[in-house]
């Protein structure tokens, strides 16, 4: 049989024809390169990239020492499974991860890598399960935490993510996250789930509570440090885990090496993967080593989890938010950028809410700021009149109303400043119609 070939596979009509319309694409172009903050398209245009595809590019596209480990590590050796053979990259790469949790090397966590985030969170469960031997796990209103079955289930960041691909999973029970903006205050959250504990499951039920401390898919909704300080007491006072999905917020995204860090709390695990390794499919879950060792010999595992070429990756993502110091340069380009939000906010009154933590800002986007109506439509048109000015972002949120910003922690100032005028542009024009 011959298989006809197209003129070119880079356009939206062979997309169409060979890859299903469940995959949304934000941006109809198709990248040929990208290095640093800048991606061009097949027809040579460059843009700006402010979405990191999707916060996993701290580093930036290519950086140098990333792509160079990646390179020596592919000439040694590309695979084996760990489970069939280690090799020390994984080994080391969970030493340097449970350094980073502990604050030191005291031997009190332990790290396993998957493939994916889903992946991350699935894990994070098993291991809390086996643990505390109970079987409910409660999540937050607006959470996002993959597309696997179980992921799915504890996901609510928009109804297009579960649409009719239920069943779900059992015993995941829901709570409201703190969204001061649309009326959630810390105290409202609380006492919702005070009612769950009390009419819906009982604590002693639940192995663990699963928090984004922003929600990233779910619009870029920072939980207020007390919330957090609040819901590590009560998760102690029942002997239930507290799981900090870091998978978006990780890696020094939000001005902190991880956003837990800002409520002064610790958690029991902590899901990781995106920026771990730059762009290579890399996730880990990392806890206390009694909850981690919870599972029994071969519980635990999969055939390209924790795969070497990723490992080598991590690790010099590692060394450069060292030697780079990128958690504070994300520290202050979050300043930058928020300045220039609030003073773009000053003349757009379609502009409700300007928020976020460190280098993970967002502005959203609504009708009328008294009634904050979101505006769907607008962000939509913000995010394409930015593309055709070179700048490429992403929305979120429930509402769609929602666009987020995240540049590569590398961005210059330059760079930034000039990110910013193109959504000023953009957003001015989008609204002119
Ligand atoms: C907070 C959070 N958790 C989990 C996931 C799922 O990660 P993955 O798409 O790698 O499965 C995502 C992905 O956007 C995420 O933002």
């Amino acid at each position: 049989m011959t298989i006809a070939k197209a003129d070119t596979y880079a356009s939206t009509a062979a997309r169409d024809r060979y890859v299903p319309r469940g995959l949304a694409n934000t941006h109809a172009i198709f990248v040929a390169r990208a290095e640093g903050t800048h991606v061009w398209d097949v027809d040579g245009k460059e843009y700006l990239d402010f979405t990191s595809g999707i916060g996993v590019l701290n580093t930036g596209h290519r950086h140098p020492r990333v792509v160079r480990a990646v390179h020596e590590q592919v000439d040694r050796l590309m695979h084996t499974c760990f489970q069939v053979a280690m090799y020390e990259p994984y080994v080391e790469l969970a030493a340097k991860l449970c350094r980073l949790v502990a604050g030191s090397d005291d031997g009190t966590q332990k790290a396993i890598f998957l493939t994916t985030g889903a992946e991350a969170i699935e894990n994070a469960v098993k291991i809390a399960r086996a643990y505390t031997k109970r079987p409910a796990v409660v999540a937050f209103s607006g959470g996002f935490h993959g597309r696997t079955l179980l992921a799915l289930t504890m996901t609510s960041s928009s109804p297009s993510y579960r649409q009719n691909f239920g069943p779900f999973a059992p015993d995941i029970y829901y709570a409201p996250f703190p969204d001061e903006y649309r009326g959630w205050t810390t105290e409202a959250a609380l006492a919702t789930l005070d009612q769950l504990f009390s009419t819906q499951v009982t604590p002693e039920q639940v192995a663990a509570v699963l928090i984004e401390p922003q929600l990233g898919e779910g619009g870029f909704v920072p939980a207020p440090p007390l919330f957090l300080q609040r819901l590590r007491a009560l998760t102690e006072r029942f002997g239930i885990l507290l799981i900090a999905d870091e998978i978006q917020t990780g890696f020094g995204r939000t001005g902190r090496m991880f956003a837990y860090e800002h409520a002064g709390i610790t958690p029991d695990l902590v899901t990781m993967a995106k920026s771990l390794a730059a762009g290579l499919p890399l996730s880990a879950v990392v806890g206390k080593t009694a909850i981690m060792d919870a599972p029994k010999t071969g519980g635990l595992g999969g055939t390209y989890a924790g795969n070497p070429v990723s490992c080598a990756a991590a690790l010099a993502v590692l060394e450069l938010f060292e030697s780079e110091r990128l958690v504070e340069r994300a520290a202050q380009s979050g300043i930058r950028i928020r300045e220039g939000l609030l003073r773009i906010q000053s003349r757009v009154p379609q502009i409700g809410d300007v928020r976020g933590m460190g280098c993970m800002l967002a502005i959203e986007l609504v009708k009328d700021r008294s009634t904050k109506e979101p505006d769907a439509d607008l962000a939509q048109r913000v995010v394409d009149a930015s593309r055709d000015r070179g700048l490429l972002l992403l929305k979120c949120g429930p509402h769609k109303n929602v666009v987020r910003l995240l540049p590569p922690l590398t961005a210059t100032p330059e760079e930034i400043v000039r990110g910013l005028e193109i959504l000023e542009a953009a957003i001015q024009s989008a609204i002119a119609g």
